[in-house]
């Protein structure tokens, strides 16, 4: 299965680099997600290719406009159900769960805004749901895009080793455990001895009071 992807920017360009390497790029040419990169231009009405405009009721800045990027979402999906997500700095803050049940869609829709944000009508007309990667404000929902994709498509079957995922900082509500490589000494730095004692249930018992003790001094929660 192909988890498909419709990106919309104003800023198409700005995601050749990180989608064109690594476990991203591999995970695209083995057809493990498609990621489709609309310029929200195409849909707009004059030949200006005005996309945005100023805010009604005044104030600072410009707001994308809703009819380019409706029409433009309507016409990508050609009657095709899909989970349809707004960048906003103001919406539910992405983690790893919904991480997680994103990589379980086969179409998800971004929306990337930019200056002052979008029209608030494009979340009703497009049902969709407003998503914050944290609590700061970005130029534009073309990181916030990004940072998505890549941690949704890394979730997805086959794109890299399932224990590695299985271990994970977030997985199972604890950050991971600190690694070590070589060399076992750096600097006057050695690595914990049990990590070189070969005793793999001391080696897990370690490993776990360490994600314990990380989760407990440095992982904020709401919950
Ligand atoms: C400069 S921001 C607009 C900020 C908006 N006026 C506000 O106060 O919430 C422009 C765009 O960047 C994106 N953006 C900025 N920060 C974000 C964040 N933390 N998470 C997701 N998207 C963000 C959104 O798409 C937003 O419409």
């Amino acid at each position: 299965m192909t988890v498909r992807f419709s990106i919309f920017t104003l800023f198409p360009d700005m995601f050749a680099g990180p989608f064109g390497e690594s476990i991203i790029r591999r995970a695209v040419e083995n057809g493990k997600v498609q990621i489709d990169i609309h310029d929200i231009r195409i849909w707009t009405h004059d030949r200006h290719r005005t996309a945005d405009d100023r805010p009604y009721g005044g104030g600072a800045g410009m707001v994308l406009m809703a009819p380019p990027i409706v029409e433009g979402v309507e016409s990508v999906l050609a009657g095709k159900p899909a989970r349809v997500l707004i960048t906003s700095a103001g919406g539910r803050t992405f983690d790893q769960e919904m991480a997680q049940e994103l990589a379980a869609e086969d179409d998800l829709v971004l929306i990337c805004g930019h200056y002052e944000g979008i029209d608030a009508r494009v979340t009703t007309l497009l049902d969709a749901e407003e998503v914050s990667i944290g609590n700061y404000v970005l130029t534009g929902g073309e990181l916030p895009a990004m940072v998505i994709v890549d941690s949704v498509t890394r979730l997805l079957p086959g794109v890299i080793d399932d224990a590695s995922i299985a271990e994970e900082s977030h997985q199972d509500g604890l950050v991971e455990y600190p690694h070590y490589t070589r060399p076992a000494e750096y600097r006057g730095l050695a690595v914990p001895p049990v990590l070189l004692s070969g005793h793999h249930a001391e080696v897990a018992k370690w490993r776990l009071e360490q994600s314990i003790e990380r989760t407990r001094t440095r992982v904020q929660t709401s919950k």
